[in-house]
């Protein structure tokens, strides 16, 4: 929740801003911003489970007039030019394998004056080959930029960049704490003789909790304005 404020309040979001949830996932941030601020949220997802997964939640909180997630892709969003005041994404951009484009999409559906604030995983170092290809296998992670760089590719699609914050040290303790989490849900389902897991998830999970804590990887929160 506190991230999700983070991103809310550097968006300036309120009641009935049209948001865009670029990656929603099953639409968690997307409820948020309906039910804390009152925005009217659009969440744009690629995985048709997620989608029905997304539908299903929302109905069952009631929100189904102030949140829909529909099944896109973020390079090709189907969505008309000019018809949002706010573009947000959670930590869903790693999986993006050409960020430019989609950040050029939120250009397009943005209104002049608009906004987009996103966080995302960054590379402070380039990852070994064989880390590219964990991540990869584990958690569909394509390309990763460091800080400057990304902000780079946000001005590169038109915004002005009002804002670049590094979460690695932010993530690090929180990421410490969800790993000894998963690692005492992995022993319990093991000893009820159910399946753990995927491993390949796990693995690159555990090695994506060192590379942070080592701050080869961390995080970024980017806010940028579409000039009027
Ligand atoms: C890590 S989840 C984050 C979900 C959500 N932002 C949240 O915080 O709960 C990443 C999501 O991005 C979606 N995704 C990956 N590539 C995408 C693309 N090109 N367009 C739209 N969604 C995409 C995946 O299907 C997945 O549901």
């Amino acid at each position: 929740m506190a991230a999700n404020d983070a991103l809310a309040e550097r968006a300036g979001i309120g009641k009935g801003t049209r948001v865009a949830d670029f990656c929603a996932g099953l639409g968690g941030p997307s409820r948020y911003f309906a039910h804390r601020y009152g925005a009217d949220v659009t969440g744009i997802e690629l995985t048709p489970a997620r989608v029905k997964g997304a539908e299903e939640l929302t109905r069952r909180v009631g929100l189904q007039d102030k949140v829909r997630v529909i099944e896109g892709n973020v390079m090709q969003v189907p969505l008309e030019a000019g018809s949002i005041d706010v573009v947000v994404s959670q930590e869903a951009l790693l999986h993006v394998p050409d960020k430019q484009r989609a950040l050029a999409e939120a250009y397009r559906i943005l209104k002049p004056g608009g906004r987009i604030v996103f966080t995302d995983w960054v590379a402070h170092r380039p990852l070994s080959d064989a880390d590219r290809e964990l991540m990869w296998q584990g958690m569909a992670v394509t390309d990763l930029h460091d800080l400057p760089t990304y902000a780079g590719l946000v001005g590169r699609a038109g915004f002005v960049v009002d804002a670049v914050e590094d979460l690695t040290g932010e993530w690090g303790e929180i990421l410490k704490v969800r790993l000894a989490m998963y690692r005492k849900l992995r022993e319990e389902t093991r000893a009820a003789g159910t399946p753990a897991g995927h491993d390949a998830f796990y693995e690159s999970y555990v090695r994506f909790v060192d590379l942070v804590n080592e701050a080869v990887l961390g995080g970024g929160r980017f806010a940028g304005e579409k000039p009027a």
